[in-house]
Protein backbone atom coordinates (compact mmCIF):
# COMPACT_ATOMS: atom_id res chain seq x y z
CA UNK A 1 0.00 0.00 0.00
CA UNK A 2 1.08 3.57 -0.65
CA UNK A 3 1.05 5.78 2.22
CA UNK A 4 0.92 9.36 1.23
CA UNK A 5 3.46 10.41 3.78
CA UNK A 6 4.39 13.91 2.87
CA UNK A 7 1.86 16.19 2.04
CA UNK A 8 3.96 19.45 2.40
CA UNK A 9 1.27 21.80 0.87
CA UNK A 10 2.29 25.72 0.29
CA UNK A 11 0.14 28.43 -0.83
CA UNK A 12 1.14 31.91 -2.18
CA UNK A 13 -2.61 33.16 -1.10
CA UNK A 14 -5.18 31.84 1.68
CA UNK A 15 -7.50 29.65 0.60
CA UNK A 16 -9.63 26.99 1.49
CA UNK A 17 -8.62 23.25 1.31
CA UNK A 18 -10.37 20.01 2.06
CA UNK A 19 -7.56 19.48 4.95
CA UNK A 20 -8.41 22.38 6.54
CA UNK A 21 -11.61 22.16 7.82
CA UNK A 22 -9.93 18.67 9.50
CA UNK A 23 -7.45 20.60 11.33
CA UNK A 24 -9.95 23.38 12.68
CA UNK A 25 -10.27 21.47 16.23
CA UNK A 26 -6.83 22.48 16.34
CA UNK A 27 -5.61 25.13 13.97
CA UNK A 28 -2.32 25.62 13.51
CA UNK A 29 -0.50 28.74 15.38
CA UNK A 30 -0.43 31.44 12.37
CA UNK A 31 0.93 34.27 14.82
CA UNK A 32 5.00 34.04 14.16
CA UNK A 33 5.47 35.61 17.74
CA UNK A 34 3.27 32.62 19.06
CA UNK A 35 5.42 30.30 17.54
CA UNK A 36 8.34 31.84 18.81
CA UNK A 37 7.17 32.19 22.22
CA UNK A 38 6.42 28.62 22.38
CA UNK A 39 9.77 27.10 20.90
CA UNK A 40 11.50 29.81 23.21
CA UNK A 41 9.19 28.28 26.76
CA UNK A 42 10.48 25.20 26.02
CA UNK A 43 13.66 26.12 25.35
CA UNK A 44 14.02 25.02 21.41
CA UNK A 45 15.38 28.12 21.01
CA UNK A 46 18.59 27.95 21.64
CA UNK A 47 18.57 24.21 22.38
CA UNK A 48 17.97 23.33 18.66
CA UNK A 49 17.58 26.26 16.97
CA UNK A 50 18.49 30.07 16.57
CA UNK A 51 15.71 32.60 16.46
CA UNK A 52 14.15 32.83 13.11
CA UNK A 53 11.56 34.44 10.64
CA UNK A 54 8.60 31.83 10.94
CA UNK A 55 6.83 32.38 7.02
CA UNK A 56 4.94 28.76 7.32
CA UNK A 57 2.77 27.16 10.08
CA UNK A 58 3.75 23.44 10.14
CA UNK A 59 1.76 20.67 11.40
CA UNK A 60 3.27 16.68 11.50
CA UNK A 61 0.37 14.42 11.79
CA UNK A 62 0.93 10.67 12.51
CA UNK A 63 -2.89 10.18 12.61
CA UNK A 64 -5.70 12.29 13.15
CA UNK A 65 -6.07 12.94 16.80
CA UNK A 66 -2.01 12.78 16.92
CA UNK A 67 -0.48 15.91 15.91
CA UNK A 68 2.08 18.23 16.51
CA UNK A 69 0.88 21.39 18.30
CA UNK A 70 3.62 23.39 19.57
CA UNK A 71 4.33 21.33 22.85
CA UNK A 72 1.63 18.93 23.50
CA UNK A 73 2.47 15.60 24.91
CA UNK A 74 2.25 12.37 22.30
CA UNK A 75 2.76 8.49 23.85
CA UNK A 76 5.32 7.02 21.67
CA UNK A 77 3.28 4.02 20.17
CA UNK A 78 1.48 6.65 18.41
CA UNK A 79 4.73 7.68 16.61
CA UNK A 80 5.20 4.39 14.92
CA UNK A 81 5.48 5.45 11.17
CA UNK A 82 5.79 8.55 9.22
CA UNK A 83 4.03 11.76 9.67
CA UNK A 84 2.19 13.70 7.10
CA UNK A 85 3.29 17.10 7.08
CA UNK A 86 1.15 19.72 6.07
CA UNK A 87 2.49 23.50 5.82
CA UNK A 88 0.87 26.90 4.82
CA UNK A 89 2.48 29.87 4.49
CA UNK A 90 1.99 32.08 6.92
CA UNK A 91 0.02 35.91 6.13
CA UNK A 92 2.22 37.94 4.25
CA UNK A 93 4.79 35.54 4.02
CA UNK A 94 6.24 35.01 0.53
CA UNK A 95 8.53 31.84 -0.38
CA UNK A 96 9.73 31.62 -4.29
CA UNK A 97 7.79 29.05 -6.38
CA UNK A 98 9.05 25.79 -6.49
CA UNK A 99 12.07 26.28 -4.10
CA UNK A 100 13.36 22.68 -2.49
CA UNK A 101 11.99 22.27 1.52
CA UNK A 102 14.13 20.25 3.61
CA UNK A 103 11.84 18.52 6.81
CA UNK A 104 13.97 17.38 9.78
CA UNK A 105 12.47 15.41 12.93
CA UNK A 106 15.27 15.92 15.93
CA UNK A 107 15.24 14.74 19.26
CA UNK A 108 17.34 17.32 21.41
CA UNK A 109 17.09 15.27 24.81
CA UNK A 110 18.73 11.60 23.71
CA UNK A 111 19.60 9.75 25.83
CA UNK A 112 17.87 12.75 28.37
CA UNK A 113 17.07 16.41 28.39
CA UNK A 114 19.61 16.34 31.21
CA UNK A 115 22.48 14.25 29.65
CA UNK A 116 22.46 15.26 26.01
CA UNK A 117 25.32 12.77 24.72
CA UNK A 118 23.82 11.43 21.86
CA UNK A 119 22.20 14.27 20.31
CA UNK A 120 20.81 15.58 18.15
CA UNK A 121 19.45 11.90 16.76
CA UNK A 122 17.85 12.59 13.71
CA UNK A 123 14.30 10.94 13.15
CA UNK A 124 13.76 11.89 9.99
CA UNK A 125 15.25 14.04 6.56
CA UNK A 126 13.35 14.64 3.85
CA UNK A 127 13.41 16.84 0.96
CA UNK A 128 10.05 18.48 -1.09
CA UNK A 129 10.16 19.85 -4.41
CA UNK A 130 7.23 20.56 -6.94
CA UNK A 131 6.19 17.21 -5.80
CA UNK A 132 8.83 14.90 -5.50
CA UNK A 133 9.75 13.79 -2.08
CA UNK A 134 13.68 12.15 -1.51
CA UNK A 135 14.18 10.77 1.95
CA UNK A 136 17.82 11.81 2.97
CA UNK A 137 17.81 9.63 6.44
CA UNK A 138 14.86 7.24 6.92
CA UNK A 139 11.69 7.74 9.27
CA UNK A 140 12.31 6.07 12.52
CA UNK A 141 10.09 6.34 15.56
CA UNK A 142 10.57 8.31 18.29
CA UNK A 143 11.66 5.47 21.38
CA UNK A 144 12.73 7.16 23.63
CA UNK A 145 14.44 5.31 26.75
CA UNK A 146 13.12 4.11 30.30
CA UNK A 147 13.58 6.26 32.84
CA UNK A 148 14.80 8.98 30.46
CA UNK A 149 12.20 11.88 30.97
CA UNK A 150 10.26 13.76 28.32
CA UNK A 151 12.20 14.13 24.83
CA UNK A 152 11.16 17.18 22.90
CA UNK A 153 10.78 16.14 19.09
CA UNK A 154 11.20 18.74 16.48
CA UNK A 155 10.37 19.38 13.50
CA UNK A 156 11.51 21.73 11.60
CA UNK A 157 11.20 23.02 7.79
CA UNK A 158 14.90 24.64 6.07
CA UNK A 159 14.97 26.58 2.62
CA UNK A 160 17.78 27.53 1.13
CA UNK A 161 19.17 31.36 2.01
CA UNK A 162 20.01 32.26 -1.22
CA UNK A 163 16.21 31.62 -1.84
CA UNK A 164 17.42 29.71 -4.89
CA UNK A 165 14.37 27.16 -7.08
CA UNK A 166 17.55 25.30 -8.37
CA UNK A 167 17.38 21.57 -6.64
CA UNK A 168 19.78 21.63 -3.65
CA UNK A 169 23.05 19.20 -3.10
CA UNK A 170 22.53 17.99 0.14
CA UNK A 171 24.53 15.10 1.49
CA UNK A 172 22.81 12.64 4.19
CA UNK A 173 24.68 12.80 7.31
CA UNK A 174 26.60 10.00 8.07
CA UNK A 175 25.37 9.28 11.17
CA UNK A 176 21.80 9.94 13.55
CA UNK A 177 23.41 10.68 16.62
CA UNK A 178 24.77 14.18 16.82
CA UNK A 179 23.47 14.37 13.09
CA UNK A 180 27.28 12.98 12.80
CA UNK A 181 28.77 16.88 13.88
CA UNK A 182 30.60 16.69 16.99
CA UNK A 183 29.63 18.17 20.07
CA UNK A 184 26.16 18.03 22.73
CA UNK A 185 23.02 18.60 20.74
CA UNK A 186 24.76 19.17 17.03
CA UNK A 187 22.42 18.56 14.44
CA UNK A 188 20.26 20.60 12.64
CA UNK A 189 21.89 24.18 13.07
CA UNK A 190 25.36 22.65 11.57
CA UNK A 191 23.23 21.36 9.24
CA UNK A 192 21.76 24.16 8.09
CA UNK A 193 25.06 26.09 7.94
CA UNK A 194 26.70 23.25 5.82
CA UNK A 195 23.98 23.18 3.50
CA UNK A 196 23.21 26.99 3.57
CA UNK A 197 19.83 26.80 4.71
CA UNK A 198 18.06 28.40 7.36
CA UNK A 199 14.91 27.62 9.01
CA UNK A 200 11.65 28.83 8.21
CA UNK A 201 9.23 26.58 10.04
CA UNK A 202 8.76 24.95 13.44
CA UNK A 203 7.08 22.88 15.65
CA UNK A 204 7.38 19.92 18.42
CA UNK A 205 5.53 17.39 20.87
CA UNK A 206 6.69 16.06 23.80
CA UNK A 207 6.94 12.26 24.05
CA UNK A 208 8.38 9.86 27.04
CA UNK A 209 8.13 6.16 27.74
CA UNK A 210 6.14 4.67 30.09
CA UNK A 211 8.25 3.52 32.58
CA UNK A 212 9.50 6.45 34.24
C1 LIG B 1 -3.22 13.59 8.89
O1 LIG B 1 -4.42 14.30 8.99
C2 LIG B 1 -5.17 14.29 7.80
C3 LIG B 1 -6.34 15.20 8.05
O2 LIG B 1 -6.95 14.85 9.26
C4 LIG B 1 -5.59 12.87 7.45
O3 LIG B 1 -6.29 12.85 6.24
C5 LIG B 1 -4.34 12.02 7.32
O4 LIG B 1 -4.69 10.69 7.10
C6 LIG B 1 -3.51 12.13 8.58
N1 LIG B 1 -2.25 11.44 8.37
C7 LIG B 1 -1.96 10.29 8.95
C8 LIG B 1 -0.59 9.73 8.68
O5 LIG B 1 -2.72 9.71 9.68
C1 LIG C 1 22.49 28.88 -3.30
O1 LIG C 1 22.60 27.99 -2.22
C2 LIG C 1 22.65 26.63 -2.58
C3 LIG C 1 22.60 25.82 -1.29
O2 LIG C 1 23.63 26.19 -0.42
C4 LIG C 1 23.92 26.37 -3.39
O3 LIG C 1 23.97 25.02 -3.78
C5 LIG C 1 23.89 27.25 -4.63
O4 LIG C 1 25.11 27.11 -5.32
C6 LIG C 1 23.68 28.71 -4.27
N1 LIG C 1 23.40 29.44 -5.48
C7 LIG C 1 23.86 30.66 -5.71
C8 LIG C 1 23.46 31.29 -7.01
O5 LIG C 1 24.56 31.25 -4.90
Amino acid sequence: MLIPYFVLLVLAESFVLPHQEILTSSPAEKDPNAILSALRDAEVIPDVLDTFSPLLSITANWSSSAKTSLGNTLPPSKLSHRPDVYANLLPSAYLPHGIEYVFALTDPDAPSHDNPEWSQVCHWLATYRDGDVHELVEYKSPAPPEKTGKHRYVAVVLVPRNGTTEALDLEAPSERKRWGFEGERAGVREFADLNGLKVVAANFIYSQNDKQ
